[in-house]
């Protein structure tokens, strides 16, 4: 079974997803471990609920970056991870602990990479007027939200869109995709060439849906 460790800072809705799917028997992955950097993360609680193990390690309490990161690498490690999951994790890692799980550290960025990194994402979609806003599941590399692309989603922009109406259908697509591609990795069937991902050895249709939300 494929052992999952899963970084937090807020309210868990996409662990929560991850949580239902591996209890719909969906998701062929074992939660280890939940870790927050924020003690009043809701998410901690969400993985309380489901009997996951947790842990809280403040980044306030580092002089550097580089031993924050140093102590999240010590307490991942001790779960023996197959895959590493940012999920809604507000902190920038450095290069050392992205390249330590180099290929099995997974984030979700709510923008069509590479078109809105940073944040306010559904705001800066909705003023640049896009047709399409959406999620991009990938592999991390030490440049912020880039990184080889494992599978992204989709919706139509309305011309009555707010950036909460649309972070609200955006996080639909996340709750569905996000289990997905995670499915994919657990079932071995991502491969990394050069910047790209492929699924079963090719550049899939799967890998970018559209939803009508
Ligand atoms: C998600 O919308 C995710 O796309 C975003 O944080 C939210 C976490 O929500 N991630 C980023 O912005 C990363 N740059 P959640 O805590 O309810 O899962």
């Amino acid at each position: 079974m494929t052992k999952a460790v899963i970084l937090i800072s807020g309210s868990g809705s996409n662990l929560q997803a991850f949580i239902d799917s591996v209890a719909a028997g969906e998701l062929p992955v074992s939660i280890e471990l939940v870790i927050s950097n924020n003690a009043d993360a809701y998410g901690l609680q969400r993985a309380r609920l489901a009997g996951i193990a947790t842990d809280y390690i403040d980044h306030r309490n580092f002089a550097s970056r580089a031993e924050f990161d140093q102590a999240m690498m010590d307490r991942i490690d001790l779960a023996e991870p197959d895959i590493v999951i940012l999920a809604g994790f507000m902190r920038i890692f450095t290069a050392e602990f992205v390249e330590h799980y180099s290929e099995r550290l997974v984030n979700i960025h709510p923008s069509l990479l590479p078109k809105f990194p940073g944040t306010n994402t559904h705001r800066r979609a909705i003023d640049a007027a896009e047709k399409w806003h959406g999620v991009t599941i990938h592999f991390v590399v030490p440049e912020v939200d880039a990184g080889p692309i494992i599978l992204q989603g989709r919706i139509p922009i309305r011309h009555n869109d707010t950036p909460e109406s649309l972070q609200q259908r955006i996080h639909r697509v996340e709750h569905r995709l996000y289990p997905l591609a995670v499915k994919w990795f657990a079932e071995k069937r991502l491969s990394v060439q050069v910047d790209k991902v492929l699924l079963d050895g090719e550049r899939s249709d799967m890998q970018l849906q559209s939803f009508d939300l």
